[in-house]
C-alpha cells in the first residue's frame, strides 16, 4: 500500500541518525506539539480507551500524546507504509508499548484492517485532509460513524477555510501550492466538515482556534 501521495512523504524521508534508525522527522511537529496537546487535555484528560489516529506521519504526535496521555491506548495509522515504520520506531524509541501502526488508507472501507477492534473513544486526524482527495476526508466521517463508541470524539486539526474565506494570507498561498501540486488537494472549509457531519449523524464541532491560523475541531456523536 505505499503510496507517496504527499509532499510531506519525501520531507519526511530525511532520516535521523544511522541507516537503521526508521525514524523519520518534521520540523512542524516541533512547532505545534505542545499548542495542540495543550488544546486537547480537557478533552483527553476525561477519556479512557483507544485512539486511532489517521495518517500518523513520522509518529511523532501518536508518541507524544501516548506520553501525555498513557491512560489511553493510542493506535498509529498511515496509508504509507514507510511511514507505518516510522510510527514503530518513535514508539520504540520512546519506550511506548503501543500497538503496531496499521497500513490504513483514510480513504477506503476500514472493516478489513480494523477487523480485530470494535470501536475507539478518539478518532483524531491532523494535517491530512488538505493533502489528500476530499475522499479522504469523507472516508474518515463515514468510517467514524462505524467506529467511534457513542461517546466518543472524533478530532481535526490543521488550517480551515470559514465561509469559504481564508483565515490568513499564508494559509491561501499554501492552498494555491497544494491545489497547483495536485488539483484534488486543498485547504477544505469547515463547512465542508459541517456537513458531512450532519450526514454522518455528529453534532456540529467546537472550533477551536491555534496558533498560525490553524484550527482544532472536535466533533461529537449525536445523540
Ligand atoms: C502532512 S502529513 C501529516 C502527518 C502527521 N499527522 C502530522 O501532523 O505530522 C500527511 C500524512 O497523511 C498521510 N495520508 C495521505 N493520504 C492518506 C490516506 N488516504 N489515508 C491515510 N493516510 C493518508 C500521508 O502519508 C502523510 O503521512
Amino acid at each position: 500500500m505505499t503510496t507517496p501521495t504527499t509532499p510531506h512523504v519525501n520531507k519526511y524521508r530525511s532520516k535521523i541518525s544511522g541507516s537503521n534508525d526508521e525514524r523519520l522527522t518534521t520540523e512542524v511537529f516541533e512547532r505545534n506539539k505542545k499548542p495542540i496537546s495543550k488544546a486537547l487535555f480537557p478533552y483527553l484528560d476525561k477519556i479512557t480507551g483507544d485512539a486511532l489516529e489517521i495518517g500518523s506521519g513520522t509518529g511523532q504526535h501518536l508518541s507524544y500524546l501516548a506520553k501525555n496521555f498513557p491512560h489511553i491506548i493510542w493506535h498509529g495509522t498511515d496509508i504509507d507504509e514507510v511511514h507505518c515504520k516510522s510510527i514503530d520506531a518513535w514508539a520504540k524509541f520512546n519506550s511506548l508499548n503501543l500497538p503496531h501502526a496499521l497500513a490504513l488508507d483514510a480513504a477506503s472501507d476500514w472493516s478489513s484492517v480494523l477487523k480485530e477492534y470494535d470501536s475507539f473513544n478518539v478518532i483524531i486526524s491532523m494535517n491530512v485532509i488538505h493533502i489528500s482527495p476530499i475522499s479522504t476526508l469523507e472516508g474518515i466521517f463515514l468510517n467514524s460513524a462505524r467506529f467511534i463508541k457513542n461517546d466518543g470524539i472524533l478530532v481535526f486539526y490543521g488550517p480551515f477555510k470559514k465561509g469559504n474565506k481564508h483565515t490568513g494570507e499564508g494559509n491561501k498561498i499554501f492552498d494555491q501550492r497544494l491545489r497547483s501540486e495536485n488539483s484534488t488537494w486543498g485547504v477544505r472549509c469547515i463547512s465542508t466538515l459541517e456537513r458531512l457531519a450532519a450526514d454522518n449523524k455528529f453534532d456540529s464541532p467546537e472550533v477551536i482556534e491555534m496558533p498560525a491560523n490553524n484550527y482544532l475541531l472536535v466533533f461529537k456523536k449525536s445523540d
